[in-house]
């Protein structure tokens, strides 16, 4: 009997500046798509519970100083961590909905003043996402409905640099999409666009050429 081509899972990324809501979106794609019998998982980076996401915890939430740049490789490091399993995850026939990604952590060390080439360098080869949607609101807006919460980056002014680098950062294939529609808008919109991507990836290769 002929071998059929395993059909990999498509890599879905979901961008943004803190409070656009990607956590809840990136939540009910996940869900849409298991409803709909396709089998996908959420993950989010930073992944905290890690030993280096504990201190990448320790660094965002507990007040705990670190160099800027060391703490940069940290959230490089604990994406190369995870690379083997969601590797494994795709290839068996599973999508991954990811809540940030590289662009994240460029964004933000080149926000703090990092050389945005040097801030590059560590994610450069990892894997490419098959589709990035980048959900985009002014800082004004996101702190009107709510504001930041207590951590280290969620500040008026960082997050508006931070969202400047991630329009420096966009690539001609993301998806922006206007975060200040409402949360069911926004979810069919991604559905829509995320089924088409999976219609798409089928047999081709897992690309590892990021910033390459
Ligand atoms: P979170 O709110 O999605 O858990 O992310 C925590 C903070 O970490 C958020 O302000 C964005 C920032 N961040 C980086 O600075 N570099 C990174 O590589 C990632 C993934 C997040
Ligand atoms: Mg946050």
């Amino acid at each position: 009997k002929a071998n059929h081509a395993m059909v990999r899972g498509a890599f879905i990324l979901l961008e943004g500046c803190d409070r656009t809501g990607k956590s809840t979106q990136a939540e009910r794609l996940v869900d849409a798509l298991n409803r709909r019998g396709q089998r996908a998982l959420l993950w989010k980076f930073p992944d905290r519970t890690t030993r280096i996401g504990q201190m990448i915890d320790g660094y965002l939430a507990k007040g705990q100083d670190l160099n800027d740049q060391a703490v940069h490789l940290l959230f490089s490091a604990n994406r190369w961590e995870a690379i083997g399993q969601i590797q494994a995850h795709l290839r068996e026939g599973t999508h991954l909905v990811v809540d940030r990604y590289a662009y994240s952590g460029v964004a933000f060390s080149a926000a703090k003043g990092l050389d945005l080439h040097w801030c590059k360098q560590p994610d450069v080869g990892l894997l490419t996402p098959d589709l990035t949607f980048f959900l985009d609101m002014s800082i004004e807006e996101s702190m009107n409905r709510g504001g930041f919460g207590q951590e280290r980056y969620e500040k008026v002014a960082l997050q508006t640099r931070v969202r400047e680098m991630f329009h420096a950062l966009r690539e001609p294939d993301w998806k922006v999409i206007d975060a200040t529609q409402t949360k069911d808008q926004i979810h069919a919109e991604l559905l829509g666009i995320a089924q088409a991507t999976i219609g798409c990836v089928g047999n081709t290769e897992l690309k590892h050429t990021l910033w390459t």
